[in-house]
């Protein structure tokens, strides 16, 4: 079973290549960091690195920033690789076929966007003094623990997806730095200045229809990524008044 093209567009490659290397060293570090402070699940034989946890946060943090322009392309240029409406019914009926392993592999790339989001909105309701006051019990600790076992199975899901349609040319074609000539970065800001026109003749006056016409699984995604920021800034606020004595 072949896929239909090895060739991944330069942009996609740029956004899913970054996103996913900080995803990893988040999650490497994360997993140092519950070495460090937890460890009541298992615990591997690393050195105790107090520093760990705020290697960790900045890793997450970089992780939050480019997800966005990440899920911005995902849904557009690249939205015929999620899963679509009738994904549901194909994948009832033709198990097995090639059109089956392929509409599982976008539903799963699909997967992988929700549990990052979840991984990033529970890391936002993280509080960096619980684990080193040693308070292991927080509900929001939980999730984001959880939120590492739902992403590690995901990415392990995608890679057997994407090596199963393509085998490991498929999986290696989106590694690769080599890009065709209408693909070049040096036209973007061309791109990026026709779509920006284009988005501001179809009116922003009207921003419910514009909501309405998105598929429902994005706007969970913004709404959730609007509001770790929103949560977590009240939070430090809050904080603050607190300490100056408001
Ligand atoms: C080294 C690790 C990875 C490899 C080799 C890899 C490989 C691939 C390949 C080959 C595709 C194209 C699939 C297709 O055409 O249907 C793809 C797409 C995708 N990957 Fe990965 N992937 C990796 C890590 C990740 C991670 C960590 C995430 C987590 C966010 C991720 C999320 C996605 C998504 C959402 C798409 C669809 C993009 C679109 O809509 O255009 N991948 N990946
Ligand atoms: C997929 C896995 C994970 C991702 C993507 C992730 C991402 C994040 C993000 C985005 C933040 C907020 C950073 C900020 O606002 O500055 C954060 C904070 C935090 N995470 Fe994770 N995390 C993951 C797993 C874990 C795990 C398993 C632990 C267990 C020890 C953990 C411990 C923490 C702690 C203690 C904080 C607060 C530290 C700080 O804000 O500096 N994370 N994480």
């Amino acid at each position: 079973m072949k896929p239909p093209f090895l060739y991944q567009p330069f942009l996609l490659r740029c956004l899913h290549g970054i996103t996913g290397l900080c995803l990893v060293l988040a999650m490497v570090t994360a997993a140092w960091t519950y070495n460090t402070y937890d460890g009541r699940w298992g615990q591997l034989p690393l050195p105790n690195y107090q520093e760990i946890e705020g290697i960790h946060g900045t890793f997450g943090l970089y992780t939050l920033l480019i997800f966005p322009a990440f899920v911005f392309y995902a849904f557009r240029r690249g939205h015929k690789r999620l899963g679509q409406a009738d994904s549901l019914p194909q994948l009832t009926q033709k198990i097995g076929t090639p059109v089956w392993w392929y509409t599982l592999s976008r539903c799963v790339n699909t997967v992988t966007l929700l549990a990052l989001t979840f991984a990033l909105f529970s890391g936002k309701m993280m509080d960096e003094k619980w684990l080193p006051q040693g308070e292991l019990d927080h509900f929001w600790y939980y999730g984001h623990l959880i939120s590492w076992v739902v992403m590690g199975v995901a990415i392990a899901l995608h890679l057997l997806m994407n090596a199963k349609v393509g085998g490991i040319p498929f999986l290696l074609s989106m590694l690769n730095s080599k890009f065709l000539a209408q693909d070049s970065p040096k036209l973007w800001k061309n791109h990026i200045l026709a779509w920006w026109s284009n988005t501001q003749l179809s009116s922003w006056s009207d921003p419910i229809s514009i909501m309405s016409k998105r598929p429902k699984l994005e706007l969970i995604i913004w709404f959730s990524l609007i509001a770790a920021w929103l949560i977590s800034l009240t939070k430090e606020l809050l904080g603050l008044l607190n300490t100056v004595g408001i």
